[in-house]
């Protein structure tokens, strides 16, 4: 399962830089606009931080500047993914990118009529947000679990992005059913890391040894 973290924080950055297994960054215009930088700054920062892929969201809203936005976008990193709304001007935008060989998301899929529209495009991966289907009680994993059965159905190469993650049951559930990419808020990511039994058992390992090696003195 490909892991990114979904974020654009400094210290964030810092932090997943430890961790070059990851495979990259993802963002949208709210995570942009946490950061007091322009657009063009933060993306970059990240890519100086990051060895794999930047996604970044077109915020651009008829299909000519979407495309437009993208093909400057696509120059700011070295592995760019290019996020559009699943919107009809967001995924003709897309098709034409991926004419070009762009990778594309296409993001904010609520509903499985646009995961047949995504899947019968081919593009590169979707972005279902199942933390804000399970909000409003319209389960996220029953959601993707049918939208990876649509997209075997045209036998298409879309990857499904687990997005708007709210725990890390929810990671652990999409790496055991085999989904093949998730993105992270950092909160959980870190959440991932700890156990109060490995603390707990880590306290004792190194008391013990503390015990053993002044018994030798
Ligand atoms: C995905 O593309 C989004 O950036 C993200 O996962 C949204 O998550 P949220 O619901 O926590 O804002």
């Amino acid at each position: 399962m490909e892991i990114y973290l979904d974020t654009a924080n400094p210290d964030h950055l810092q932090f997943a830089s430890k961790f070059p297994f990851l495979n990259g960054i993802t963002t949208n215009p709210s995570i942009i606009a946490k950061e007091k930088d322009s657009f063009k700054n933060v993306i970059k920062r990240i890519n100086q931080h990051i060895q794999g892929k930047v996604w970044m969201q077109v915020t651009e809203t008829t299909a000519e500047a979407m495309y437009q936005e993208a093909i400057e976008l696509k120059n700011w990193v070295d592995h760019p993914v290019i996020k559009l709304p699943m919107n009809e001007d967001g995924l003709e935008a897309a098709y034409r990118l991926r004419q070009e060989n762009i990778e594309v998301n296409m993001t904010l899929i609520y509903s499985l009529s646009q995961v047949v529209l995504a899947a019968k495009a081919d593009v590169n991966y979707i972005s279902p947000y199942i933390g804000r289907m399970d909000d409003q009680s319209l389960d996220g994993q029953t959601f993707i679990k049918h939208s990876k059965e649509i997209i075997q159905s045209f036998g298409a190469s879309t990857k499904i992005i687990g997005a708007s993650i709210r725990n890390t049951q929810v990671v652990a559930d999409l790496a055991r059913y085999g989904y093949d990419a998730i993105t992270i808020p950092f909160p959980i990511f870190k959440k991932m890391f700890q156990s109060p039994l490995t603390t707990e058992g880590l306290a004792v390992f190194q008391s013990d040894w503390e015990k053993y090696t002044t018994s030798l003195k």
